[in-house]
């Protein structure tokens, strides 16, 4: 008998509005997602769809207007603040597009500052903090300030840092946005390779066609609700060509099975 798996990620009928003087805005409308560990799924969408305001409500940056977000079988919008941060701590790894290194540490002092607030040892945290260096490639510039890295090793340093309390979730809103072509692909590729080898799901939000085309599902915010069916022709008519929607469809199925 198949044994359920628990979702790394639910959002159900998801709501936000934000208030704008005297209107109302409705960016989700009863959003819908199901994420499971070691998938790989990008969220494409127009500029204001309502992308980042996903993110940051799965991230527990924010709260919904109504609606239920589980993260590892847990509702975070029942929680207090305390709660709140555990979870934060804990569960959720985010990767802006603006990294936010610190930049009077260098790239290992940054990869340890999230552990800080857990108390581990001095050395663990060191050692903890190399390896993910090491995951992400870039353990050979451990002793270098931010400003002395360049934009794709610094997005390397965010993703282990990011990686820092072993989160059920990665969330990545724009992760290749400042970044050239190849190593953009090859900060996909690492978060490819986190969701499928360390069992993480990751989240990415992005309107770059090649990140899209390496996740395992690519859903479309539009009218403040996600659908797979229509991500062919909003890349088409972005002048993209990722494939028609049958043959999206076909890779998708053929990925969810194996
Ligand atoms: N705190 C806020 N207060 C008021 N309006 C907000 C707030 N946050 C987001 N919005 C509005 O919600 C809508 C969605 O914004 P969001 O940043 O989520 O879009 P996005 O899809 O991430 O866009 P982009 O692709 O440009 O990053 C926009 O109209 C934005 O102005
Ligand atoms: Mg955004």
């Amino acid at each position: 008998m198949a044994t359920e798996k628990l979702a790394a990620v639910e959002c159900i009928d998801v709501r936000r509005d934000f208030q704008d003087g005297s209107r109302i805005i409705k960016v989700l409308q009863g959003t819908n997602l199901t994420v499971f560990r070691g998938e790989f799924v990008a969220i494409v969408g127009a500029s204001g769809s309502g992308k980042t305001t996903l993110l940051n409500l799965i991230g527990g940056l924010d709260t919904p207007t109504s609606g239920t977000i589980l993260v590892d079988g847990q509702d975070i919008t029942k929680l207090n603040d305390d709660a709140m941060s555990e979870v934060r701590r804990h569960k959720i790894g985010v990767l802006f597009q603006d990294q936010h290194l610190l930049p009077i540490f260098t790239a290992l002092e940054n990869v340890e500052v999230p552990m800080l607030l857990d108390n581990i040892p001095a050395e663990e945290r060191r050692e903890r903090a190399m390896k993910l260096l090491e995951t992400v490639l870039v353990s050979h510039r451990f002793q270098h300030m931010p400003h002395e890295l360049s934009g794709g090793m610094r997005s390397r340093v965010a993703l282990a840092r990011a990686l820092a309390n072993d989160p059920a979730v990665l969330l990545c809103d724009e992760p290749t946005g400042d970044l050239d072509h190849k190593t953009g692909g090859e900060i996909i590729q690492l978060m490819r390779d986190l969701a499928k080898n360390q069992n993480r799901a990751v989240i990415a939000a992005t309107h770059d066609p090649e990140t899209a085309r390496m996740a395992d599902r690519i859903l479309l915010l539009r009218d403040g609700v996600l659908v797979d069916e229509l991500v062919g022709d909003f890349f088409k008519t972005s002048g993209v060509d990722v494939g028609t929607r049958k043959e999206y469809r076909k890779s998708t199925t053929k990925e969810r099975i194996d």
